[in-house]
């Protein structure tokens, strides 16, 4: 099978094709979901959610990002393997966002970076891109910045913050994204913005007239529920599943009814004497 690429991506937009992306952050989960035909997978900075236990994504940095990349990498033969640049990896200067996107291509193996905001970010994406490194944009709710947005809400609702946010898509496309991430917007909105740019818009909580859709794979096999917003879909029941099996499991161990005998190695009798 080969590898997903941009040009699919392109493609797939003008054939009205959708595009299936999701998380994974390690090289077991990588496999199976690769496994299932998904186009792209993210190793998203919700890794500081689902797995490293913060509260935002903001504490997870460059090399919490490379170690999840290069397992996931590790396990994906098929789709196309998209890391996210962390909190103020990008900002800082242009010289130190085009060198943090280039280690999570040489040290990750990313085939492309996502990075959150509009035409704030617009020169950076630019300079990046124009290091032969694809760009993912990332617009509307926009997690990296939760603590100036005043919390986890719907972004866009007014015709202002819509505007905003069409320019934002424009000047991204412009800038050279090859496809643009749309979080938990108005699914009129987003349907506006993916017929006004030529890239592909990937929505999460932005309705079915995106080109494509991505989901935490953990909110998505129902294994993590600390929080799970509204735009999340559960295909599984993991979370009861794996605490059932472990309860299983604990049991068979007080009551020794675990391991058993198949599980088990023997040495033959003569060997055992020669202990004594
Ligand atoms: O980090 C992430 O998982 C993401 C997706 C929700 C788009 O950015
Ligand atoms: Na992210």
């Amino acid at each position: 099978n080969k590898r997903v690429t941009t040009a699919d991506f392109r493609r797939m937009k003008q054939e009205g094709k959708s595009i299936a992306m999701l998380t994974a952050y390690d090289y077991s989960m990588a496999t199976l979901v690769d496994a299932s035909g998904i186009d792209a997978i993210l190793v998203g900075d919700s890794l500081g959610n689902v797995v490293l236990g913060y509260d935002s994504t903001v504490p997870v940095n460059m090399d919490d990002m490379i170690h999840h990349l290069r397992a996931v990498t590790r396990g994906v033969k098929r789709a196309m393997v998209v890391g996210d640049m962390p909190f103020l990896s990008y900002h800082i200067s242009r010289e130190e966002s085009v060198r943090n996107a280039g280690r999570l291509m040489q040290e990750g193996l990313a085939h492309a970076v996502k990075l959150e905001g509009g035409c704030e970010v617009a020169d950076t994406v630019k300079a990046i891109t124009d290091a032969g490194i694809p760009v993912m944009g990332h617009l509307g709710l926009t997690p990296q910045s939760v603590h100036q947005l005043g919390g986890f809400k719907v972004q866009g609702k007014d015709s202002e913050a819509a505007k905003r946010l069409l320019e934002d898509a424009k000047r991204l496309e412009q800038a050279g994204v090859f496809a643009i991430v749309l979080e938990c917007i108005p699914q009129q909105l987003a349907k506006v913005i993916t017929e006004s740019i030529s890239v592909p818009t990937i929505g999460i909580g932005a309705g079915v007239d995106c080109d494509g859709q991505v989901l935490v794979i953990n909110d998505l096999l129902g294994m993590f529920s600390n929080f799970t917003p509204k735009f999340v879909k559960q295909y599984a029941k993991l979370k009861e599943q794996i605490v059932e099996a472990c309860t299983s499991y604990v049991e068979e161990v007080k009551t020794k009814a675990f391991p058993g005998p198949e599980h088990v190695f023997n040495m033959n009798e003569d060997q055992l004497k020669k202990l004594y």
